[in-house]
C-alpha cells in the first residue's frame, strides 16, 4: 500500500476552464504589468502558482455550509460554529474573526506592542513585520542560521535559535519583549517546519521571562504533518493531536484562514488571556466589525469552521505535502537549484544559483518569475530583495535568500499540472544564461513587491 501513488483524495465536481496564451501575448502582458507578476491579469495566467492564499478549492461540504450563512449583525450561529472549531481543533479559548490574517496581525500588534519594544520571530513575514513596525516595535530575527542557507539540510529549518532569543532578552530586557512570534511553518524560509521540541523549549524560555508566545498559525497543519513525519514519537499520532499539542505551548495565534483553513477569505486572532481578548474586542469594532463577525459574512465563517475540520484529515494533508514534494523533486533531479528540503506549501527556486550572473540589486528573482511567465504562462512570485523592502534608513534589506516561489494552491491542480510546471522551469534553466536583470522604475513606500514596476536592463 505504502508504495502506491498517493492520488488526489477527492474527485472533481465542478471545473474552471483556463485560457491558453501564446508567447507573444505573454510578452505583451508581462510588459504591461511592469515585469511584476502581481500585476498580471489572472485571465492571462495558465497555471497560477502566485500564492496558496485564498486560492484553495472548497469542498462540497463547505459550499453547502455557505448556504447556511446566518447574516445577523450580531451573534451569528456561524460565529459560534467557528469559535467551537477553533476551540476544538486548535485549543485556544477566545476567537476574534478578522477579514484575513493581516487583520489579526494589526489587532495583536496594537494591543500587545508599545513603541520601542522588540518582537523576535523565526524569520519575518512581510505583513506581520510591517504591522509590528507600525505599532512601534523593532523586529529581531531569531531563526536558526540554517534557514538562511538554501542548501542546508535540516528537518526543522524553521526552528527558533534559543541562543539568539536568549541574547535578545539579555540585550534589550524581557520587559521590552511583549511576545515572540513563532510561525509554523516559516513561509519565507521555504515553508519549513518547527519541531515540537523546539516549540516546547521556546515556550519554556519565553514564559520564564513572562514573554508571551504568539503563533503565526497560517500553515500550522502542514507543520503538524512534518512533525508526524520527522520527529521521534509522533508517527502514530493524529494530525489533530499534534496540532493541539503544538498550540498548547502558546498564548495565542494570528491566523490567515486563506491557507490552512481552506477558504478563499477569512482569518482570526485566537487568545487564551481574557484581558487581552477584551482589548482585542475593543479594537476589532474599529478596524473589522463586531467581535462576532470581524469583517466576514456569516457564510464565510461557516466555510472556515468546516475547513478547519477538513484540514486535519490525514489523507488530505498527506496528498498536499506529497504534491508539493513531487514538483520539488522533479526539479531537483533535473539539476534546478531549489530550497532544500522541499517545504509545505511551495517549491522555492534559488535565483542566486539559477541566475548567478545577475547581481541582487538587479532583482534576479523578480526577473526569473517574469521569464517563467513568458516561457509558459506559469505565474510565480518573487521572495527576495523586493519582498524584503528597505530599512529605516532607506537602504534595501539584502536577504540571503533570493527566491522565486512556486506556491501550490490546495486541492486545485493535479499531478499533470505539476509536470507542466516542472518542464517549463527546466526549459528556462537551459536558457538561463541569456536572461538579464531589471531596473525598478516605480517603487511604493510600503510592501513594495505588490505594485512595484520594472523594466529589463539593456
Ligand atoms: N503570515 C504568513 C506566514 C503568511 O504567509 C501570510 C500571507 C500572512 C501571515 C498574512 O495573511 O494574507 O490572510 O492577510 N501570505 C500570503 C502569501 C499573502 O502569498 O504568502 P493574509
Amino acid at each position: 500500500m505504502e508504495k502506491r501513488t498517493i492520488a488526489e483524495p477527492y474527485k472533481i465536481k465542478v471545473v474552471e476552464p483556463i485560457k491558453m496564451t501564446s508567447r507573444t501575448q505573454r510578452e505583451a502582458a508581462i510588459q504591461a504589468a511592469g515585469y511584476n507578476t502581481f500585476l498580471l491579469n489572472s485571465k492571462d495566467v495558465y497555471i497560477d502558482l502566485l500564492t496558496d492564499s485564498g486560492t484553495s478549492a472548497m469542498s462540497d461540504n463547505q459550499w453547502a455550509g455557505m448556504m447556511l450563512g446566518d447574516e445577523a449583525y450580531a451573534g451569528s450561529v456561524n460565529f459560534y460554529n467557528l469559535e467551537e472549531a477553533v476551540r476544538e481543533v486548535y485549543g485556544f479559548k477566545y476567537v476574534v474573526p478578522t477579514h484575513q490574517g493581516r487583520g489579526a496581525e494589526n489587532i495583536l500588534s496594537r494591543i500587545a506592542i508599545k513603541p520601542g519594544d522588540w518582537v523576535p520571530g523565526n524569520m519575518y513575514f512581510t505583513t506581520t513585520r510591517a504591522h509590528q513596525e507600525l505599532a512601534g516595535a523593532n523586529f529581531a530575527d531569531v531563526i536558526i542560521d540554517e534557514a538562511h542557507d538554501s542548501q542546508a539540510d535540516h528537518p526543522f529549518k524553521g526552528n527558533v535559535d534559543l541562543a539568539k532569543f536568549q541574547a535578545l532578552i539579555d540585550r534589550v530586557g524581557a520587559d521590552k519583549i511583549p511576545y515572540i512570534c513563532v510561525a509554523v511553518t516559516v513561509n519565507l524560509a521555504g515553508g519549513q517546519p518547527v519541531s515540537m521540541k523546539n516549540l516546547q523549549e521556546v515556550a519554556e524560555l519565553a514564559h520564564q521571562h513572562k514573554i508571551k508566545v504568539m503563533f503565526d498559525a497560517t500553515r500550522c497543519v502542514e507543520n503538524a504533518y512534518f512533525i508526524r513525519e520527522r520527529e521521534e514519537g509522533y508517527q502514530e499520532k493524529s494530525i489533530g493531536a499534534i496540532l493541539k499539542e503544538m498550540f498548547s505551548y502558546g498564548d495565542g495565534a494570528t491566523m490567515s484562514g486563506k491557507k490552512d483553513c481552506l477558504v478563499n477569505i477569512g482569518g482570526f486572532l485566537a487568545l487564551n488571556d481574557e484581558a487581552l481578548y477584551q482589548k482585542a474586542t475593543q479594537l476589532v469594532v474599529l478596524f473589522e466589525g463586531m467581535p462576532s463577525y470581524g469583517g466576514l459574512a456569516g457564510r464565510d465563517m461557516e466555510a472556515m469552521a468546516r475547513g478547519i475540520y477538513e484540514s486535519v484529515d490525514f489523507h488530505y494533508i498527506q496528498h498536499r505535502i506529497g504534491q508539493v514534494r513531487y514538483l520539488g523533486e522533479k526539479l531537483a533531479n533535473a539539476g534546478v537549484p531549489v530550497v532544500n528540503p522541499i517545504g509545505g506549501h511551495a517549491v522555492f527556486l534559488d535565483a542566486r544559483q539559477f541566475l548567478p550572473h545577475i547581481p541582487q540589486d538587479q532583482f534576479p528573482a523578480q526577473m526569473l518569475a517574469a521569464q517563467l511567465y513568458i516561457e509558459s504562462g506559469v505565474r510565480s512570485m518573487e521572495r527576495g530583495i523586493i519582498s524584503a523592502g528597505r530599512d529605516k534608513n532607506g537602504n534595501h534589506y539584502y536577504p540571503k535568500l533570493e527566491l522565486v516561489r512556486l506556491t501550490i494552491p490546495r486541492r486545485v491542480y493535479t499531478y499533470a499540472h505539476m509536470d507542466v510546471v516542472a518542464e517549463s522551469v527546466i526549459d528556462l534553466f537551459e536558457r538561463r544564461h541569456s536572461i538579464k536583470g531589471l531596473e525598478m522604475i516605480y517603487e511604493p513606500p510600503v510592501l513594495r513587491f505588490f505594485t512595484a514596476r520594472f523594466k529589463p536592463l539593456a
